[in-house]
Parts: structure tokens; C-alpha cells; sequence
């Protein structure tokens, strides 16, 4: 066990290092991307139950995980106040693929290029840990989130049988980033 907790902080402590050498990525002066971590929990998590209808939101626990594991690559959107107002998730997956998890912007943010720009940040950032292709899923009836992917390239090459709590079918997107 005490090895095991060895190798959890080697990591942690590897992932707060790489975090923070990551440049932040100022967005046309009004946004910025940074890392998200453990201090911005609460609002990270409010701001997925705002973007999420009830039932399909993570629940604090999940982004307790998410923001501790070092397979995790978190980032967040920051007005120029420090505000959160967007948010993604992508873990390494250990057969060397990127897995974005989740992603969501603020209703009154969206349609100004924040989720673009959280998607290419987290791709450059799976690139450098050496991931040359990224998964995830999305609802059959999620086409502004279809559209988005599609336009950055992510085809879909699944369509995946009740794969949400409610039964509605997703489609199994991938991006090749080489
Ligand atoms: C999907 C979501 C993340 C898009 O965020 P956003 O910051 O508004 O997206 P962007 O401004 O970066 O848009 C990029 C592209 O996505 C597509 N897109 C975004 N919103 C769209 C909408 N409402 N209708 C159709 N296409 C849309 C467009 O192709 C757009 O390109 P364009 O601006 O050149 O038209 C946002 O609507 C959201 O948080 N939705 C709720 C949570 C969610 O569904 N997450 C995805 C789960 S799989």
C-alpha cells in the first residue's frame, strides 16, 4: 500500500510541476486557459451542473477524482475577474489514447470559440505525453457538441447502443493528432 501511495505522489507531484510550466493560453485578452486544479472544485463542479442537465452532471466525487489523478489533464476557462466559465477533462488512458471526458461553457460564454479553444489546448497538451489519438463520446441528440467536434476534425466511427442513464444511444468519436 505505502508503495502504491509512493507512486501516487511521485505522480501528483510530477502532474503539479508539468502543471504548472504550462503556459497559461490568453484568449483575445477577454478569457484564459489555466490548469484547473483542486482549489477550483466547487466551482468546476457548479459549473457542470449548469451546463448539464440534472442526471447527466458529474457529481463532486467524480471531479474530486479528476482533479487529483495524475492520468488527468484538466483545464478551465477564466474571464479577466477569475471567473470559471468553461471547463475540460481528458484522461490518459492506459492503452496510450486520450479520452476526453467532459467539456462544457457557461450558456452566456458559449459561441465565442471557448470550447474550440479547450479542445486544442487539451490536444496539444495529449500530444505531448505522447497520445496520438483522442476518443469520446457524445449524445445522438447533441448536435451543436457533434458540430463542434466534427469541425476539429473528430469523425464518428461507433454508434453506441444505450449508452447513457436515460437510454439514449452515443456516437464513439476519434481524432487521429498526427
Ligand atoms: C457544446 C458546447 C461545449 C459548445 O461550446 P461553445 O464554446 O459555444 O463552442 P464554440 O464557440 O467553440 O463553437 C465551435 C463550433 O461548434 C459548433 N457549435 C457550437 N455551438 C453550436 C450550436 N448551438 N449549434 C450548432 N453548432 C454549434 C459550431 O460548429 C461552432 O463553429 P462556428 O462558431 O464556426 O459556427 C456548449 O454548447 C456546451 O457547453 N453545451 C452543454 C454541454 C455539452 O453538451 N457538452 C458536450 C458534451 S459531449
Amino acid at each position: 500500500m505505502a508503495v502504491i501511495q509512493k507512486i501516487r505522489d511521485f505522480f501528483s507531484h510530477e502532474r503539479a510541476e508539468d502543471q504548472k510550466s504550462q503556459e497559461t493560453n490568453f484568449l483575445g485578452g477577454e478569457y484564459e486557459i489555466k490548469p484547473a486544479t483542486v482549489d477550483f472544485l466547487d466551482e468546476i463542479h457548479r459549473a457542470n451542473q449548469i451546463c448539464f442537465k440534472r442526471g447527466e452532471s458529474y457529481s463532486r466525487k467524480i471531479f474530486q477524482y479528476l482533479l487529483s489523478s495524475p492520468k488527468v489533464l484538466g483545464y478551465c476557462a477564466f474571464t479577466c475577474d477569475s471567473k470559471i466559465v468553461a471547463f475540460i477533462f481528458a484522461t490518459l488512458e492506459d492503452d496510450g489514447t486520450g479520452h476526453i471526458s467532459t467539456i462544457g461553457v457557461l450558456p452566456e460564454h458559449r459561441k465565442r470559440g471557448l470550447a474550440r479553444s479547450l479542445i486544442l489546448h487539451v490536444e496539444k497538451m495529449l500530444v505531448k505525453k505522447g497520445v496520438i489519438t483522442v476518443r469520446l463520446e457524445v449524445r445522438v441528440s447533441n448536435l451543436p457538441a457533434q458540430n463542434l467536434y466534427e469541425k476539429l476534425g473528430y469523425r464518428t466511427v461507433q454508434r453506441l447502443p444505450n449508452y447513457y442513464n436515460d437510454g439514449e444511444d452515443g456516437f464513439l468519436m476519434v481524432k487521429s493528432l498526427v
